[in-house]
């Protein structure tokens, strides 16, 4: 393996005083002496950003749960030399496991996990392929087959709504294909009017605004409009949206981009049997889990590679675009290219 002295990666720092500072580093370890244990050594070749690694960037308590840490939920790369039962230069990936919360993630040149956590890559997905689907495909997915289980047989037809919000983000835009591609009529919901013709070519039959799917009516139950939900913001929205599910539809309830507090009533689950699912996609499922969902996801992005905006970024570009992130303002998915 060959590395030299210039490896190095995007640290955040909590100080005694609870100030947070963040920027580039030197690695910090020698990827060629570290091949201790079981750990297997990762060159990384892309990372996926996701909203955990933007509130990391910013030293939030509830994802930082060390100091100092290197961020990045996801990391695709080659396996730098032979581990367990791993060739160098095996195509591998690695999301969750800790990494970017209790142990160092993805934002540096190399990475060290334990070889439980690292999953051959499929063939035909490229590192910076891979990591534009990421944490949010997955989630997309596992979102998507539990509304698939939890959703009433009678809203099969294809002319129910199907509702995502967050639509511009990774795992909202995500989600509209993946069940665009399922055959549902997907109503997407996003604030940002520049991602409405994204949107559109992902499958979306709507594109609304957080505003226009807002009943005034003050009453814990609305007309019932949506079959199923796909929900990354929480907060007022995820509240707003539980009194319009129609009788025995679901919501997958993911993120908290709009906040965490859910101020609602029991009248959606008890008077119209409406399921409010959580999904946790970083520890729940399996490796074996993991390694199925990414196959599904190496068939899945041909058909989306060409339509899905990927931005991808430098590490000196990791902290501006945390700060976008967490202001909402990002599309798509950022994917950090550490060379
Ligand atoms: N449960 C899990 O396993 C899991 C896995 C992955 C992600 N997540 C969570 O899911 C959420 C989305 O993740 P992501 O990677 O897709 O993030 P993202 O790319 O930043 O997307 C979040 C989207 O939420 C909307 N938004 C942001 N701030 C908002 C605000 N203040 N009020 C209302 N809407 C706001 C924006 O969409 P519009 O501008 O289009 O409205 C934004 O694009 C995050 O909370 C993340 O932590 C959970």
């Amino acid at each position: 393996m060959t590395t030299t002295a210039q490896e190095k990666c995007w640290r955040v720092r909590r100080m005694p005083d609870g100030a947070v500072t963040a920027g580039i580093e030197p690695l910090g370890w020698d990827p060629a002496a570290s091949m201790a244990n079981d750990d297997v050594v990762v060159r990384v070749e892309a990372a996926g950003f996701n909203y955990k690694d933007a509130l990391c960037s910013a030293g939030h308590p509830g994802v930082m749960r060390m100091s100092p840490l290197v961020p990045g939920i996801d990391a695709a790369g080659v396996v730098a030399a032979p581990a367990a039962s791993l060739a160098a230069g095996t195509p591998v990936l690695v999301t969750g496991n800790g990494m970017g919360e209790v142990r160092d993630g993805g934002f540096a040149s190399f990475l060290r996990m334990p070889a439980a956590a690292v999953l051959p890559r499929p063939a035909s997905l490229a590192a910076d392929a891979a990591m534009a689907l990421g944490t949010a495909g997955l989630t997309a997915l596992l979102a998507c087959d539990r509304l698939e289980a939890i959703v009433s047989p009678r809203h099969a037809t294809s002319d129910e709504a199907w509702l995502v919000t967050g639509a511009s983000g990774g795992v909202g835009m995500l989600s509209v294909a993946a069940l665009a591609a399922a055959g549902r009529r997907v109503v997407a919901c996003s604030r940002k009017a520049s991602a409405t013709d994204v949107l559109r070519a992902l499958g979306a039959a709507e594109v609304v605004t957080p505003d226009a799917i807002r009943d005034p009516t003050p009453k814990s139950l609305v007309t019932g409009r949506w079959a199923g939900v796909v929900d990354t913001v929480g907060g007022p929205l995820l509240a707003e949206v539980l009194r319009g599910v129609c009788a025995g539809g679901g919501v997958a309830a993911i993120g908290m981009a709009g906040g965490s507090d859910l101020v609602t009533s029991v009248h959606p689950f008890i008077l119209r049997g409406v399921t409010l699912a959580g999904i946790d996609a970083a520890s729940l499922p399996t490796q074996a889990k993991r390694a199925l969902l990414w196959e599904r996801l190496a068939s899945f992005w041909p058909a989306i590679a060409g339509r899905f905006p990927v931005t991808r970024l430098r590490l000196e570009e990791v902290g501006d675009w945390a700060d976008r992130m967490r202001r909402g303002e990002t599309t798509g998915r950022g994917v950090v290219i550490p060379e």
